[in-house]
């Protein structure tokens, strides 16, 4: 018995990541899976394709043609001699999801939802670095009217037989009505984070770090440098697709130098370093001297401990949480990635993947000789403080 499972939703949504993640999941549970994209049949078909008006729903010729690419895309998914078929398309129209149940006996949509528009531009600045994007200067702005087009069209999920509805951020089902094969296995790889290597290593020496002294943005010292191209060495042969930084000087120096031509440096200001308020720039010991009760009533609570005009650990977490979703949410399809990060904010990283008392997280270990290796999927969870050696 073959179940069909058929994504829905705009553009840039992570459709293509959840179809990939689980693909890897039903396959690894022994289920033969394919996954059957729309826009690989219409870049080999019509490799001119990628004008916004090949989207306009009143341009007749096209939507011919783009009626033609899905059914050529069920067609395949239907000959496919597999367990579980996934159509990725954007299939925002009822018409087209009417042909998809007709054409397989158990069919199941997932329809993905995100309304952070600023997490949508960051996705779409992504895609346009296809090569099909290549010779369009406005690209970014002709996807965005892509996606106005389908907007025309959308009926979301409502009649049919099966479905999820998925906030694709935040890895919540927002709706779901009726059941198929092998539902619990996908309901669960739905809500689950996953992240297969995250390595997490905090900036090298600054001057700041040399003097005591809290946030600021100051630069890595000579020590610094040297180190970090000591560990661009380690990293050679890993070939870390992503490195995530703060927007703080420090950390994007040194991904600077861990980068390969092939990396990509994304620099978040969810990463920036705790914001210790008045504190700012000072060291632990003229904090003592200056504001006392201020470093007393920290040691007190250090997790609850809000810095005048700054933050606390707990106010970090939301912030730090929201970009890891959108670190996840970018790198799509959950590669190797790095986050170049702060002591207070690996920390909060760090809790985030492996359960911590909240009064333990401001104490956990964070040098910056060694770094975290995390992996976090539905089958194996591992954290390991590791020296920049060679195993
Ligand atoms: O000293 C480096 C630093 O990253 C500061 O910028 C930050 O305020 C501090 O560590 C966080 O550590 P703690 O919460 O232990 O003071």
């Amino acid at each position: 018995m073959k179940l069909c499972i058929a994504m829905v939703g705009l553009p840039a949504m992570g459709k293509s990541t959840i179809a990939l993640k689980l693909k890897e999941f039903l396959v690894s549970e022994g289920l033969n899976t394919e996954i059957f994209n729309n826009g690989d049949v219409r870049r080999q078909t019509v490799p001119e394709s990628n004008s916004p008006e090949f989207y306009n729903p009143k341009n007749k010729e096209a939507s011919k043609i783009r009626r033609k690419i899905a059914d050529i895309n069920i067609e395949k998914a239907k000959n496919y001699d597999g367990d579980v078929v996934i159509i990725d398309a954007t299939n925002v129209g009822r018409p087209r999801r009417k042909i998809i149940e007709k054409s397989f006996e158990h069919v199941l949509f997932i329809e993905c939802v995100n309304k952070d528009e600023d997490l949508i531009d960051t996705s779409i600045l992504q895609k346009i670095k296809h090569t099909e994007f290549r010779n369009d200067p406005d690209a970014f702005i002709n996807f965005k009217k892509r996606i106005g087009y389908y907007k025309k069209i959308y009926n979301p999920l409502k009649d049919e037989k099966n479905y999820i509805v998925l906030d694709s951020l935040n890895n919540l089902i927002l709706k779901e009505k009726g059941e198929v094969l092998h539902y619990e296995n996908i309901r669960d790889i739905l809500v689950s984070n996953w992240l297969k290597n995250l390595y997490l290593v905090r900036h090298e020496e600054t001057f700041f770090n040399q003097q005591d002294r809290i946030g600021g943005d100051s630069k890595l010292t000579k020590e610094g440098i040297n180190k970090s191209k000591d560990i661009s060495k380690y990293f050679e042969k890993k070939e870390i697709p992503f490195i995530f930084t703060s927007t703080k000087k420090r950390t994007i120096e040194m991904a600077n130098i861990l980068a390969s031509k092939n990396t990509q440096i994304i620099k978040l200001p969810e990463f920036d370093e705790i914001n210790s308020g008045i504190c700012e720039e000072m060291s632990y010991q003229e904090i003592k001297t200056k504001y006392p009760e201020i470093y007393y009533e920290r040691k007190k609570d250090k997790y609850n401990f809000i810095y005048p005009e700054g933050e606390s650990y707990d106010t970090l977490r939301l912030r730090v949480a929201k970009g890891l979703k959108k670190a996840m949410y970018i790198v799509g399809d959950y590669r190797d990635i790095m986050i170049i990060g702060h002591r207070a904010v690996n920390r909060v990283i760090l809790s985030h993947f492996l359960y911590r008392k909240k009064s333990e997280v401001p104490y956990i270990y964070m040098p910056q000789d060694k770094y975290y290796h995390i992996i976090s999927t539905h089958k194996k969870k591992l954290l390991e403080l590791k020296e920049f050696k060679q195993d």
